[in-house]
């Protein structure tokens, strides 16, 4: 089978490492793709957003089957764009179509979804432009902290939580007035959750779904959870406080409702649902839907999963997935990012890597990598994911953390990762064993 799959990020890698396992996948390219996925398939310089050269690529390449793994191309609608022309209807796509995006392209969609389908989530009111009086004075008697979340796409950086009132009417003011273009045109205001988060992997084919290992990302910069968040700085699966009566509640009160809610109102949706969770008192919530896999979190989620990933697609492809069983591997993984010089704030690209053949026993999925001129170079502020297993999440920590200190401390990586503003102790290196294991008993 001939297989495109749209990205260009560690999750990316992490698809086409898994994808490129199968005996199914005969030829595989990757649009963009980064200096990792060229080692599985063909990087093509085609932009998945550009839906004309994608359907272009896809008949003149005979794909039987199109991966995407971002959420924008998904927002904009690129399964509606294969089903309304005739030449590229019959080849699948994985990933909702436009209707089922909207999941994650508007948060206030999502709540109202959920409020339809009695899924658990925070309390909200919804404002628009015109109802900004309204909204103001509606937050002067809310409970602190005050979370705000724009309504559409902002790069991650749309949920804002406010410890202060003023705070919130100055960011209500700035995201109605268009600090995230028309991503802001709507505002949600959400109650505050205070509980421990995971995530959850579902693959649908419409009919039913299928659970794959369940993940907890790392957002913030710094180590021991503090700084500015991130897209993600490592994440471990599986998650230790999740135990069998914590999967029934979120099965029978999250991933049942929503995959039949999504049923029941006709809405197309042949891929990843990602289901943010928070947990408080024992009771899971939803914090967000994203129609897409995580990242970081692919990475240590396809690792543990054993089944094949092309079997697995084609099946939600043909609404076949209840045939399916899911396999998991029972050893632990983990993923550290490390991250140029920095992000998330503004960083240089085009630093030179190297550094990465001391790596033993690990697995590195590239992000923001590119080749230039023969060698490999940043390209980006996520920039390699350090993916181990170990019998459990300690040693699978330990391993990555290992590998990642060796390879960062060769003075190339160091220099290239880096930059000249950071000195080697600032190496970025979330996730420290104890660190993750204080919070995951929190
Ligand atoms: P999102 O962009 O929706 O993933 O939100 C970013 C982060 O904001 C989440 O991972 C949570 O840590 C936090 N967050 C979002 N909504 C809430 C809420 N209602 N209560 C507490 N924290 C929240
Ligand atoms: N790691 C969070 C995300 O992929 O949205």
């Amino acid at each position: 089978m001939h297989i495109l799959l749209l990205g260009s990020g560690g999750r990316e890698h992490t698809f086409a490492w898994k994808m490129a396992q199968s005996k199914r996948c005969s030829q595989l390219f990757i649009a963009p793709g980064n200096a990792g996925t060229a080692a599985y398939g063909t990087n093509v310089a085609v932009n998945p957003l550009d839906f004309p050269a994608v359907g272009k690529f896809v008949l003149e390449h005979k794909i039987e089957m199109v991966v995407v793994g971002p959420e924008e191309p998904l927002v904009r609608g690129i399964w509606d764009y294969f089903k309304d022309d005739a030449a590229l209807r019959a080849i699948p796509v994985i990933g909702p179509s436009k209707a089922g995006a909207v999941l994650e392209g508007s948060k206030a969609w999502a709540k109202q979804f959920m409020e339809r389908h009695h899924i658990p989530t925070a309390a909200y009111r919804e404002f628009s432009a015109d109802q900004l009086q309204e909204g103001l004075d509606y937050l002067k008697h809310l409970p602190l902290p005050i979370v705000l979340k724009a309504d559409g796409l902002a790069a991650g950086k749309g949920v804002v939580i406010c410890q202060k009132h003023k705070e919130a009417a100055a960011e209500f003011k700035e995201m109605l007035g268009g600090k995230f273009g028309d991503a802001g045109a709507k505002v949600v205001v959400e109650e505050f959750l205070n509980g421990i988060e995971f995530s959850v992997f579902v693959l649908t084919d419409g009919k039913t779904y299928r659970i794959l290992p369940e993940a907890k990302d790392y957002k913030r910069i710094g180590e021991r959870d503090k700084g500015p968040n991130t897209g993600g700085m490592g994440a471990v699966s599986p998650v230790p406080f999740v135990d069998d009566i914590m999967w029934q509640k979120v099965e029978e009160r999250i991933i049942k409702p929503t995959v039949n809610g999504l049923r029941k109102e006709k809405i197309t949706y042949q891929g990843f649902i990602f289901i943010g969770l928070i947990v408080v008192n024992n009771e899971p919530y939803v914090i967000e839907y994203n129609c897409r896999m995580g990242d970081p979190e692919t990475e240590v989620v396809f690792p543990r999963l054993k089944n094949d990933l092309v079997q697995l697609l084609e099946n939600c492809a043909k609404g076949t997935l209840g045939r399916v069983k899911i396999r998991m591997d029972k050893k632990a993984a983990s993923t550290i990012v490390l991250v140029s010089g920095g992000y998330p704030g503004n960083y240089e690209k085009g630093k030179i890597i190297s550094g990465l053949d001391e790596v033993k026993g690990s697995i590195v999925f590239h992000a923001g990598t590119a080749e230039k001129n023969g060698a490999l170079v940043t390209n980006g502020g996520r920039v390699l994911a350090i993916t181990s297993y170990g019998k459990d999440l300690e040693a699978a920590l330990r391993k990555s953390r290992r590998n990642a200190k060796r390879s960062s401390t060769k003075e190339s990586i160091s220099e290239g990762i880096l930059g000249r503003t950071y000195c080697r102790r600032r190496l970025i290196i979330a996730l420290k064993p104890k660190v993750h294991f204080s919070l995951l008993e929190a």
